[in-house]
């Protein structure tokens, strides 16, 4: 079997296993221009005669032809072998990956899961992956779904393509390396990475074990929101978004190429490695963010905004202002809001969100909810503080900020209900009581007293202290 490898730019030769550090352009959705052997990229045209080097041209879309400018995305491939080339496509075992959420009715339960288990057996990503929840249809282009995944070893000699959706990763557990047809990407807990629906790729493990959350997304791909009175500059910066240079291995042998499509997986032989890419240009390329990188912003009068002053990526829907998918994060951040129940509020909300923990405690839950753990509230599913939160909250000094640092939580927020998966509500980490979070909530209205909450929630916290406090939720 023949084997090389070489990046673009200064970093050549960083073949698997290479020690200097990854170098990404920088930008998001922007234009780029990268070859790993000089000259590979063809000057003033896509497809000439002949490419450079012996390469074929390849048309990569991520866009209808005719999409508007600013929502059109392309890139142009110069590889060693058109994609095309791979044996039959047979199908393959799904496992536990689900694209079709009808088979289960969705209860309006407020839902709540423990992270899952790492592997014992010898599992990589594809093989670790497991879906929670969704909704819509790879088949129609709406909706998305909702996958854990756990892993204890890389992929070897087999590569994966997800025909159906963008995927957006967010590692809880372990760093990983993406090896893609147009660069590797590393990244680790706090970074997020995304995937272009289509594209080739290997994950490999930079530490012993790796858990972590996915969205697929079935619609529009994701995008920066747009900002209205906050202005030109804030929440998740443009330039902080990294793509990868180009990279590739020139490697012959028997692999083996997996692709999920409509909902099924497939498995096809292939006699080279696909990721085989000397050269690019376009802007449909793979991407990572560092989440810590996040302007977050917030009230420094009173009342806590809405939710969507976290927003970092939306997949728009056919509707101008109501998206597919929100992606939020709640990270670190200064909380100065004077006379004001700091924490997320008490709601009900149209959208379905289903949440995850990647690092530290969520500001609403005292415990419960975990890092690597889930919750799912959807559509009008009353929630907010646990009882512990909501009394502490309740008598806090808001004279002075306090500073949230050790969290950092996120919510894949939809337009449609998410539709947990048979899997999801028969595991062992389904915490069958979450409900008794909200049951402690003590009555405090006394019409004939008008502070009489403030001075119950004060004692309620007072008893909380005085008995250890917490419970399990
Ligand atoms: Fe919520």
């Amino acid at each position: 079997m023949a084997a090389k490898s070489r990046a673009g730019g200064a970093a050549a030769d960083a073949g698997a296993g290479a020690a200097a550090p990854l170098r990404y352009q920088t930008g998001f959705g922007n234009h780029f221009a990268t070859e790993a052997l000089a000259g590979a990229l063809p000057l003033g045209r896509n497809s000439p005669q002949r490419c450079p080097y012996g390469l074929y041209a390849e048309q990569y879309s991520g866009s209808a032809f005719t999409a508007p400018r600013h929502a059109n995305r392309r890139s142009w491939l110069y590889r060693i072998r058109p994609a095309a080339v791979h044996g039959r496509f047979t199908p393959l075992a799904a496992g536990r990956l689900v694209s079709r959420f009808d088979s289960v009715a969705p209860s309006p339960n407020q839902l709540r899961w423990d992270p899952l288990p790492l592997p014992r057996a010898a599992t990589d990503f594809v093989a670790g992956l497991a879906t929670a929840a969704g909704n819509g249809s790879p088949d129609q282009g709406t909706g998305c779904a909702i996958h854990w995944y756990v892993a204890n070893r890389s992929m070897e000699k087999r590569f994966f393509c997800d025909a159906d959706g963008e995927l957006l990763i967010v590692p809880q557990l372990g760093a990983l390396r993406f090896a893609t047809e147009l660069g590797v990407l590393e990244a680790g807990p706090q970074e997020i990475v995304v995937i272009p629906r289509g594209l080739r790729f290997r994950v490999e493990l930079l530490e012993r074990a790796a858990r972590g959350y996915v969205c697929e997304n079935y619609g529009a791909p994701l995008r920066l929101p747009d900002l209205g009175p906050i202005g030109s500059n804030g929440l998740a910066n443009p330039r902080d978004f990294e793509t990868p240079l180009a990279w590739y291995e020139d490697r012959e042998g028997e692999f083996e190429l997996i692709e999920k499509f409509a909902g099924q997986l497939w498995s096809a032989p292939i006699g080279h490695s696909p990721l085989d890419v000397v050269a690019w240009h376009g802007n449909h390329a793979p991407y990572k963010y560092d989440l810590r990188r996040f302007n977050t912003i917030g009230s420094v009068s009173y009342d806590h905004p809405d939710p969507s002053i976290f927003l970092v990526l939306q997949s728009q829907s056919d509707t101008p202002g109501v998206d597919a998918i929100d992606f939020v994060i709640f990270p670190p951040r200064w909380l100065a809001m004077e006379d004001t129940f700091r924490p997320p509020w008490f709601h009900r909300n149209v959208a379905s969100e289903f949440m995850g923990l990647i690092a530290g405690v969520y500001d609403a839950k005292a415990e419960g909810f975990v890092p690597g753990g889930s919750s799912l509230h959807n559509s009008m599913s009353g929630h907010g503080p646990d009882a512990a939160t909501f009394a502490r909250a309740s008598r806090a000094d808001t004279s002075r900020p306090v500073h949230v640092t050790d969290t950092m939580a996120f919510m894949f927020e939809t337009r449609a209900v998410i539709r947990p998966t048979r899997f999801a509500l028969a595991a062992r980490e389904l915490q069958r009581d979450y409900q008794r979070v909200w049951q402690d909530l003590p009555k405090n209205f006394t019409p004939g007293e008008r502070s009489a909450g403030a001075r119950r929630a004060r004692a309620a916290g007072r008893a909380r202290a005085a008995t250890g406090g917490r419970r399990r939720a």
